[in-house]
């Protein structure tokens, strides 16, 4: 990088305050250290049509049975309970959200609950036949995930050979509205981190904002090592020596993960997310739900609490309320991926949503 560049070599970690006070029945979902809850990720099925080595093994994915998994009037219920406790966006997200039958109508339905913010995660290979009826009922904005440029090294990646159709449909979903389209690109080092360049390139060229996540430790195979995680810093590095950045400040008390960067020269934008060597678990907002209806406040806890079970046995949307308060008061510090007696969870990112 060269002197005087603005990109700072080492990101701030953000951790949490000490742990305070009892579990509060009444106002917003606030954990033991103070971070408010107001983001849930909402997994609509653990399928996926592709296989990114990361994240699914090649053979043999399991899938959970269909009975086991919420049904959109589960799923708008338990979003209704959320949005109740002061929750404001909604992300869906999978495995691939759009291989869900009728998820357009998932969407209107959730968009009559008035958020704040309705986006959706994808890797985009059948966006481009769904866009304009996903903009249609309601939906703000996509991410893509798509971890190459080249047709080759994706089909490597992913074991499915659709470069094509997933830049296809990022086109078609700006032209649905559904924008900004940012676009997640997993680094790993020794598979694609020649490439990030190349992706800073196409952010320049496309006006998309591209977004470099750290590599975690939640594919199915369980090769994550921590030596082929490429730090934020490093990728930010590399970009700046080429192109200088100037850092985004964050908006308000935006708690989003990325740390956001514009080109000085003009257009563009790229962000990195240093979930592994800068964590941001101190203003983490957010809790997932996944498909089979079980809350789970960390991509990496070890517990969750199961909403369906709730639900199928015949529970009052305060019990379901007093489940979410309790999920976001059991919530740790950090995810801990440093530390020496760090476990995986069990559950592999298709399992969880992204
Ligand atoms: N590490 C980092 N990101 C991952 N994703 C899936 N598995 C991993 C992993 N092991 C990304 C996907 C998608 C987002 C939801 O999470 O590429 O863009
Ligand atoms: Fe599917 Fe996303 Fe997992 Fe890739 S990372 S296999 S697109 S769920």
């Amino acid at each position: 990088m060269p002197t005087g560049s603005p990109v700072p070599v080492v990101l701030q970690r953000r951790q949490p305050a000490a742990p305070t006070g009892q579990l509060p029945v009444a106002g917003p979902l606030v954990d033991r250290f103070g971070r408010v809850h107001t983001d849930v990720r909402l997994s609509v099925t653990d399928r996926c049509n592709l296989r990114c080595s990361y994240c699914l093994p090649e053979e043999k994915a399991s899938w959970l049975p269909g009975g086991d998994i919420l049904t959109f009037d589960e799923m708008a219920r338990v979003a209704a309970v959320a949005r109740q406790l002061g929750v404001r966006t909604v992300r869906l997200t999978g495995g691939e959200p759009l291989l869900r039958q009728g998820i357009a109508e998932l969407v209107a339905r959730l968009d009559s609950l008035g958020f704040d913010d309705l986006s959706l995660t994808t890797n985009g290979v059948r966006l481009a036949r769904m866009a304009g009826d996903l903009a249609a009922a309601g939906l703000r904005r996509v991410n893509v995930s798509c971890d190459s440029l080249t047709a080759d090294r994706f089909r490597e990646i992913t074991r499915r050979d659709v470069l094509a159709q997933v830049l296809e449909a990022m086109d078609v979903a700006e032209a649905s509205g559904l924008t900004p389209v940012k676009v997640n690109v997993v680094v790993i080092g020794g598979v694609n981190d020649d490439e990030v360049l190349d992706f800073a390139a196409f952010a320049r060229r496309t006006g998309r904002v591209v977004r470099f996540i750290e590599y975690m430790p939640l594919d199915a195979g369980r090769a994550w090592q921590r030596p082929v995680v490429v730090p934020g810093h490093e990728i930010l590095g590399r970009i700046a020596a080429r192109w200088p950045l100037a850092p985004i400040g964050k908006v308000g008390d935006d708690p989003a993960p990325a740390d956001r960067y514009r080109f000085l020269d003009g257009g563009g934008e790229i962000a990195v997310i240093s979930s592994v060597t800068a964590p941001f678990c101190g203003s983490c907002d957010r809790l997932r739900v996944t498909a089979d209806g079980a809350i789970r406040n960390c991509l990496f806890a070890a517990t969750e609490w199961s909403l369906r079970d709730a639900m199928r046995s015949g529970c009052s949307d305060d019990e379901l309320a007093l489940l979410f308060r309790e999920a976001v008061w059991q919530k740790l510090p950090g995810h801990g991926i440093g530390d020496v007696d760090f476990v995986p969870p069990a559950r592999t990112m298709s399992q969880i949503g992204g």
